[in-house]
This record gives structure tokens, sequence and C-alpha cells, in this order.
């Protein structure tokens, strides 16, 4: 069986930067609040691109880095809770914005654990032999779903869009894999119901809603189901923790990460976080840290780094990366 790499990243926010501050003269909250509770400073919000805006961005970006041929790109797969549309798929819409003719595509909605699960999908595609490589890409526009009167939600996300470029290979890359769902939880993170309203019967139309969460159910259920996600990895694989040069976390509560560190035992200095610029950018949050530390030359190849995300589903996963 074939192993799949990571071999190149690239990312693209939109330009416009929201403060702490600017968010306090539309809510009740304050920077002091948002910062001790969650690290956020400021976030990147969308001024009219869509989610296959900043997606074909990244993809470009991953080209242009890596010299790639837009038509010998065999699959693409999109993870994001933000789409366009409902069909066509965000990945058809960058599939056609970048000319890769050639490859197949489609979306992955796991929320902020949809990068994860993309990566995992792809990996098998190429494991299994059917492609040597696919582009995968986390991309959201939040801020179109995010109810800007809600100060419990509107100051923790952010828009923006990263991406991966995997490639087959003999050994080493997708080491192994914790992914997982809790349905029954769903509930905690909800966004874009749309209702059940037709010709033929009484259900009201309304809009479709925007994002609602119980903060602190997920933050419980982050804290306690990230450890067990790190620790299932650690004892499927008999890796030493000593080995794992950096852990790439969603990017959603610096304090969520402190709690992790605790539990599975991995000092903080090797936490990557960036949530300070970004916010929470649900799937793209993940890609972005990991563009971010590639282009500062953190990573070497052979590096061992575990990448975790959990979010909307309820869902996580986990996946042991030798770079
Ligand atoms: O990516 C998807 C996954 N999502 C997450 O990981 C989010 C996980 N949850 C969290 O990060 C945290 O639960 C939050 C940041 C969402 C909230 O932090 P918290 O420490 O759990 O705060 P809380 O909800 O317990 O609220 C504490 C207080 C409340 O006031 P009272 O009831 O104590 O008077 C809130 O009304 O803070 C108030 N509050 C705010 N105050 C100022 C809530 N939001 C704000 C705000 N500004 N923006």
């Amino acid at each position: 069986m074939y192993s799949s790499k990571i071999v190149y990243t690239g990312s693209y926010v939109p330009e416009r930067v929201v403060t702490n501050d600017e968010l306090s003269q539309i809510v009740d909250t304050s920077d002091e609040w948002i910062s001790t509770r969650t690290g956020i400073k400021k976030r990147h919000v969308s001024t009219g691109e869509n989610a296959s805006d900043l997606a074909s961005k990244t993809a470009e970006d991953i080209l242009k880095k890596g010299n790639i041929d837009p038509l010998s790109i065999e699959l693409i797969i999109v993870a994001t809770v933000s789409a366009d549309y409902s069909t066509p798929s965000t990945a058809c819409l960058v599939q056609a914005k970048i000319g890769a003719k050639n490859a197949a595509a489609f979306d992955v909605t796991a929320a902020c654990s949809g990068f994860v699960y993309a990566v995992s999908v792809a990996d098998k595609f190429i494991k299994t032999g059917t492609y040597k490589n696919v582009l995968v890409i986390g991309t959201e526009v939040l801020s179109k779903i995010t109810d800007w009167t809600d100060r419990t939600t509107c100051v923790l996300f952010g828009d923006g869009s990263a991406g991966a470029f995997l490639e087959r290979c003999e050994t080493g890359g997708i080491i192994a894999e914790d992914i997982g769902s809790d349905g029954e939880r769903g509930m905690s993170l909800t966004a874009s119901n749309i209702l059940a309203s037709n010709a033929f019967n009484d259900v009201e139309k309304v809009p479709s809603s925007c994002i609602a969460m119980d903060g602190r159910a997920v933050f419980q259920f982050a804290t306690r189901q990230i450890p067990k996600s790190i620790e299932n990895i650690i004892e499927k694989t008999g890796i030493d923790r000593n080995e794992i040069k950096y852990v790439v976390p969603h990017q959603a509560n610096s304090r969520i990460i402190e709690i992790i560190s605790k539990k599975t035992d991995i000092p903080m200095d090797k936490f990557y976080i960036n949530m300070e610029n970004y916010g929470n950018t649900s799937s793209a949050s993940i890609p972005i840290a990991l563009n971010e530390m590639v282009e500062k030359g953190m990573v070497k190849r052979g590096d061992k780094i575990i990448i975790t995300g959990f979010g909307g589903g309820l869902t996580w996963g986990t996946l042991l990366v030798e770079w």
C-alpha cells in the first residue's frame, strides 16, 4: 500500500481586518473579555469574496509554490460549512476557476474538523492507488452566517482559507488517524438550518439560520475528547510523545489548548497558536496554521506532527503526520 504526504501548503485570507475594539462598537463586549476568554485579538472578514473565491486563491498559491500544472490535479476536496451553493460544490467551483479540468471534485462537511476529515479521505484515495495526488482546501466565509447581534458568537469567528497538496509517497506521510463523531451532541453547534417549507405544508418560510452555539458544551467536549484522541494515536502507533515536534490544533480558544496540553503532557510550546490574528476560521484554521509554520521554516522533512480538530457535528479528528 502507498502512503500520502503533504508536499505543499498555501493560504489566502480576505484583506479586511476587524479588531476586538471594532466589535465592541457593535455589540456589548470588550477587547479585554475577548482576549482573555479566547486569545483572539482580530479576524479577517470578507468584503464580498465568497468561500470559493478564497479557496481558489489558496489553490493558486499552492499551484504557484509547487509549480503544479492544474491539469495534473486528480482530485479536489474542499471542507466548508459556508459554501457558496448547495450545488455546485465549492470544490467544483474551484476546479473551474483554476482550470483543473481532469480533477474529480467534491465537498466534505465536518465543520472545524473538516480539514482533518478531508485529508483523511484524500489519504484513502492515495493509499488505495486510485489517485496520485489530491488538493485539499478548508475555506470559510463564516461572516455571512454569523449573527452580528449575538456577542456570544460574533466575536469568535473569522473568514479565511488554506490547504495542502498531497502526493503519493512510499513511506511516512499520514501515519495514523483518529476521527469520530458524537451526533447526539450536534445541537450544541448549529448553522444554516433550512426548514422544510413547501407549497403543500404550513411550515413557515424563514431565512436560513445563523451560527448558534452552546459554548460551554463545546468547550467541555473539546477538552475531554481531544486529549483522548491524541492518546489514542500515541497508543496506536507506539510513538514516544517526546518525538512529537509540534501539535497543530484547531484555533478556537487558547484556554482549550492549555487544557489539552496539560492532559496530554505535551508542553505548550509545542502547540502552534495563531488565533490571535484570525479568530476561529473553522475548517480553515488548521491549514492556515500549518501554512504559516511551513512559511516560517518551522517544519522539516521527517518531523512528526499532530494535527487535531474538533467542532460542529459534533466531530473530532486527529492525524499523526511525518512531514
Ligand atoms: O470551532 C467550533 C468549536 N467552538 C469552540 O470551541 C468554542 C468553545 N467554547 C468557548 O470557547 C467558550 O465557551 C466561549 C469563548 C464561547 C465562552 O467562554 P466562557 O468562558 O465559556 O464564557 P461563558 O459562556 O460562560 O460566559 C461568561 C459570561 C456570561 O455572563 P454572565 O452570565 O456570567 O453574566 C456571558 O454572558 O460572559 C458573558 N459573555 C460576554 N461578555 C462580553 C459572553 N460573550 C461575551 C462577550 N463579551 N463577547
